[in-house]
């Protein structure tokens, strides 16, 4: 073999893929397994100039070959260039506004408008094998159905006319994962791309970001006590029926199993645990004695109303390497570092 045949080996057996959204927590978790495993990754981000926002994608490109391009979901066209030539595009990225007075403009219309720019966009590259669009729970659970006893799986999806009548806290986010992810497959369908959804539980664990992100911020509300949160894990929970947990690697990892995995179709829920706020409050207190951890919930039902189920990706052949101990002892670790929490005074 020449030396150049040996390049020619070398290149043609390296993947290339495209994160959209670098900037939030998963996809930054996401890039650091795809390089890790020997993808160039190209990403998107809205601003490249804010160096706070995109200082763990710098710190990234030391693993490998990574990227970095400005793109906005809103502007159709600007994902062209960040697609092309990669075989998987995984659109992580997702408009959110926990103050917003207006869902409909601030997360409603730019998720869907987002995701058809994005497959739009994959339409005009050949090198595409397969988009991953990254959905929710809370597009899956949301209902107003008595429990307990509930198992949700890829054939439920929340219950849009309660939100929209409701409008219970946050009740944009879950429409617009919900619009977006059934605008995906009605686009994919009609231009024949292959399109696989990811719908994950409350992502915990680790995290790159410099901030902590929203989601590690409510799993931690019973240690930091901050109040704000606490009221978001809670209603968490009444409005979804349970609070069911994925560790942001095992989300990551079966992210990329979804988009080699040949047989791989249609949603599949991605969530190892599901528990209530009392049970979290137990499990914290035994696992943690030098924290304070709340433990008043009266308005709190003490079993979750449903679980998620996880069974058709179990059954696609994905296992889970990560429980409750790893996702809270990496976030209590991560708060730890930010000076966050504080052990109480003995
Ligand atoms: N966090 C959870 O517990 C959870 C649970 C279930 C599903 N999910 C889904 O998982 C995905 C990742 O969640 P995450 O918590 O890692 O997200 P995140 O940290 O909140 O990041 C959101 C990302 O979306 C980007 N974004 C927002 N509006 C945009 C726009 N108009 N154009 C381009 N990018 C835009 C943000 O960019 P900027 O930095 O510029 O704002 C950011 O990179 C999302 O699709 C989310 O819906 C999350």
């Amino acid at each position: 073999m020449t030396s150049t045949d040996q390049t020619a080996v070398t290149t043609t057996g390296t993947k290339k893929a495209c994160v959209i959204g670098g900037t939030g927590n998963l996809a930054s978790i996401l890039i650091k397994h795809l390089l890790e495993s020997g993808y160039k990754v190209n990403t998107t981000v809205r601003d490249p100039e804010n160096e706070k926002k995109i200082s763990h994608l710098k710190k990234l490109q030391e693993l490998g070959d990574l990227k970095i391009f400005k793109a906005d979901l809103t502007d159709e066209g600007s994902f062209t260039s960040p697609v092309s030539g990669c075989e998987y595009v995984f659109h992580v990225a997702t408009p959110i506004s926990f103050t917003s007075q207006d869902p409909e403009k601030d997360m409603i219309n730019p998720a869907i408008q987002g995701v058809i720019n994005v497959l739009r966009s994959c339409l005009n590259s050949n090198s595409i094998k397969r988009v991953i669009y990254t959905s929710s729970a809370a597009a899956v659970s949301i209902n107003n159905l008595p429990g307990p006893g509930l198992v949700m799986n890829e054939d439920n999806w929340s219950d849009i006319d309660f939100l929209k009548k409701e409008k219970p806290f946050n009740w944009g986010y879950p429409i617009s994962k919900m619009l977006a992810e059934k605008a995906a497959y009605e686009f994919a369908e009609e231009h024949k791309i292959d399109l696989v959804t990811v719908v994950p539980a409350l992502i915990a664990g680790n995290s790159l970001l410099s901030e902590p992100p929203s989601s590690l911020s409510l799993s931690m509300s019973l240690i930091t006590g901050n109040e704000m949160h606490l009221i978001g894990l809670k209603e968490m929970q009444k409005l979804s029926g349970s609070i069911s947990f994925i560790h942001v690697n095992d989300l990551a990892r079966a992210h990329m199993f979804l988009a080699e995995k040949e047989t791989a179709s249609g949603r599949y829920i991605c969530c190892y645990y599901n528990t209530n706020v009392p049970e979290i409050s137990d499990f914290l207190k035994r696992r943690y004695p030098k924290y304070n951890v709340l433990a008043e919930f009266e308005e709190c039902l003490s079993s979750a109303k449903l679980t998620l189920s996880s069974g058709k990706l179990i059954k696609e052949g994905f296992r889970f390497e990560y429980g409750m101990s790893e996702m809270y002892d990496e976030m209590v670790k991560y708060f730890e570092s930010k000076g966050l929490i504080k052990p109480k005074e003995s």
